[in-house]
């Protein structure tokens, strides 16, 4: 029997992050990992669907935009089992730099699934049998699953979960989606890119309901809609059967049955925590009502010695907010006095174009009492940069404080948005006014330059888009103590 620091279960971004941060902190640290090194997100989640959207939006614009700079390469062929080769190297080369980082950090792996004998011992079925383990420390990133609906049993042939949707060896003609959220868009946009018709059924009244600002919504919808993807909102699947040479789904739209023709079924309506199988009721881990494991702001869980993090944690389930934790974590243990106390974790959501958030919504801000808000929109179709990339959709809004001008959130629908965002965060974790990014000089020409605009356009003065001047005492900044 091994006895540990720090013993971390799964080796996603939550856990494999923790465990090298615990290494480096001197700790004697075991991770255990059943099936992939680099979790959902290296294997079957952010990269490999990263890596299709970047290759569906290459051979989009190869087919569109290229002749209109004057270059012509005929109609492009899509290799689907080319793309699939170059996206499984992509997420296989990121893997093994985990595999290689915690090797080089002297984090021992062990290959199985582990499950609590008591509070302070694992047994890890693995290859070799039976090991036990025993930690000081236990840090529980088990992640997460997709969620299966009534009558639509994942089977990855004909009803898929996201990672049979990033796996298809062939393109499909017809997909219909059920769920309209971060899955769902990202899968459809790339099908829809590469050549699949798609049918978005949501059961809600929005796409991505209360995940993203609504305007920037709009601006994906639209685009969706030119691109051809028929969304239909307030609709429920209800069943599906074989029909032909392909499916059929009946889903409930307004009160009335409808029909929808497909050769695949992809599912996509959330995801559930991985705590069933780790024996936690037994050693008496709280959780809650959904299967989250109940964590205070150190993610420490009711026993001592005993931590949670990232997706099993609860949301927001992004593995930015997953890796943060697992730092957070082994400092704790270290004995560095730390506190969950980030002020936003953004949201990137990766359609066409992209979303990207940090910070609170327009509603958010009125829920919190901020009444009074400065609100700076800028366009990307006034940007060079933006418009010599031909990606003009979309904008960048800044809500600031009228009282203050301190920045509470930033909505971003455009070309880049996932990279743009960071400055954002870093604005407002760092108190920042409207006026600092205003001020502070961003190159030309870039895509960055439209944060700058907005955030002028708060206070009534960005140069690249008419803006009525500012009334008299209107709420123009605060000057500068
Ligand atoms: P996971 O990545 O789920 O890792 C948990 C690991 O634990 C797994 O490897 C699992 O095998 C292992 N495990 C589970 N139980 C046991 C056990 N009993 N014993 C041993 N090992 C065990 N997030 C973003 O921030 N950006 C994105 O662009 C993004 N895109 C996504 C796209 C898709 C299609 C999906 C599905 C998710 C996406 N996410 C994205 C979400 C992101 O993948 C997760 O938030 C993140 O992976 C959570 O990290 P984690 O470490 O908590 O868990
Ligand atoms: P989601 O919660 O984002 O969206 C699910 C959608 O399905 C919702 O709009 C919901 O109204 C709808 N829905 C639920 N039940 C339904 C039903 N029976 N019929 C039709 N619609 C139904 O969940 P999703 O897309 O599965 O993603 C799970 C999580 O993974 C996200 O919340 C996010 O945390 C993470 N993720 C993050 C990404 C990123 O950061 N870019 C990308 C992909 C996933």
């Amino acid at each position: 029997m091994s006895q540990f620091d720090v013993c971390v279960i799964g080796a996603g971004p939550g856990g494999y992050v923790a465990a090298i941060r615990s290494a480096q902190l001197g700790l004697k640290t075991v991770i255990i990992e059943r099936e992939y090194m680099g979790g959902v997100c290296l294997n079957v989640g952010c990269i490999p669907s990263k890596a299709m959207i970047s290759a569906s939006h290459f051979f989009h614009r190869v087919g569109h935009d290229a002749a209109e700079m004057g270059i012509n390469v005929g109609e492009p062929k899509l290799d689907m089992k080319q793309l699939q080769k170059w996206k499984q190297s992509v997420c296989d080369k990121m893997a093994g730099g985990v595999a290689q980082l915690l090797k080089g950090n002297s984090v021992e792996v062990i290959d199985g699934e582990a499950t609590f004998k008591s509070k302070d011992e694992l047994v890890v079925k693995s290859k070799k049998g039976d090991v036990s383990v025993r930690a000081k420390n236990f840090i529980i990133a088990t992640g997460s699953r997709p969620i299966e609906i009534p009558g639509f049993k994942f089977d990855e042939k004909d009803i898929l979960s996201s990672t049979g949707g990033l796996a298809l060896s062939e393109l499909p003609s017809k997909v219909v989606v059920i769920g309209g959220g971060y899955i769902g868009l990202e899968i459809a946009g790339f099908l829809s890119k590469l050549g699949t018709h798609i049918t978005v059924l949501e059961a809600g009244a929005e796409l991505l309901s209360g995940v993203a600002d609504k305007e920037a919504v709009q601006v994906v919808a639209r685009k969706l809609k030119k691109q051809g993807v028929n969304v239909i909102t307030q609709a429920k699947a209800k069943s599906w059967k074989k029909s032909g040479k392909g499916l059929e789904v009946t889903a409930e739209v307004g009160g009335k049955d409808q029909t929808f023709e497909c050769d695949k079924v992809l599912v996509t309506v959330g995801r559930k925590p991985n705590s069933d199988q780790l024996n936690l009721k037994g050693v008496g881990i709280q959780m809650d009502e959904r299967g989250f494991i109940k964590v205070n702001p150190q993610m420490k869980t009711n026993l001592p010695g005993i931590f949670a993090i990232g997706d099993i944690a609860g949301q927001p389930m992004l593995a930015h907010k997953a890796s943060h934790e697992g730092v957070l974590v082994a400092e704790i243990i270290s004995g560095k006095n730390r506190v969950f106390d980030a002020k936003t974790i953004p949201a990137v959501i990766f359609t066409d174009p992209e979303i990207a958030s940090a910070g609170l919504t327009e509603e958010q801000c009125k829920a919190k009492g901020f009444n009074d808000l400065k609100i700076g929109k800028f366009p990307f179709a006034a940007n060079g940069r933006a418009v010599s990339v031909m990606e003009t959709d979309g904008f960048v809004k800044i809500i600031a404080d009228a009282k203050t001008d301190i920045v509470l959130g930033v909505h971003i629908v455009g070309p880049e948005a996932s990279n743009l965002i960071s400055e954002a965060v870093l604005a407002i974790e760092m108190g920042a006014r409207a006026e600092d990014i205003a001020l502070t000089i961003h190159p030309h020409p870039t895509l960055g330059e439209t944060m700058m605009e907005a955030a002028e356009a708060t206070l009534g003065h960005a140069i690249h888009i008419i803006q009525r001047p500012l009334r008299e005492g209107a709420k123009s900044a605060p000057a500068r103590t």
